[in-house]
């Protein structure tokens, strides 16, 4: 199950996403918004944030105007690795390094064509479970050095 959230400046493409996602048979669901209104894109990325901590959702995916704003809100929940992605190799590298659990993008940045394939390349990869990268992401959790 695939957690989705966006502001209005990500609703157009948030509506390609789960076209796509439903043609391809990924479940998902949709945690708003659920129109081009104004709004406040913290709103969404913590739902999304939430789902996915709480195992409801394996992954999620936000969209805002940049993909900053709401990237960087998911990311002060502490477990969310949220990956504001706008090209396909670093889609693929922050899953194989990152293990990230949220995909950010800007709907005001990508365009629909290359949106999809960051999402294909986020879903389908997986971590590499190298001991650098699990090592790695467990300094992210905490101030030490
Ligand atoms: C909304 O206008 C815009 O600020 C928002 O979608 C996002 O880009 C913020 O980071």
């Amino acid at each position: 199950m695939i957690a989705l959230g966006c502001d209005h400046g990500g609703f157009e493409l948030m509506q390609e996403v789960k076209e796509h996602l439903a043609k391809s048979g990924v479940e998902f669901r949709d945690f708003g918004t659920d129109s081009d209104a104004a709004t406040d894109y913290p709103i969404y990325a913590k739902r999304v944030a939430k789902a996915v901590l709480s195992g409801e959702c394996e992954k999620g995916i936000l969209i805002c105007g940049t993909g900053i704003g709401i990237s960087i809100t998911a990311n002060k929940f502490k477990g969310i690795r949220c990956a504001l992605c706008h090209d396909v190799f670093s889609a693929e590298a922050t899953r194989q390094h990152n293990d990230a659990n949220v995909l950010a993008m800007g709907g005001r940045v990508v365009g629909p064509g290359l949106a999809l394939m960051i999402v294909d390349t986020f879903l389908n990869t997986p971590f590499s479970n190298a001991p650098r990268h699990i090592n790695r992401i467990r300094q992210m959790e905490t101030e030490e050095e």
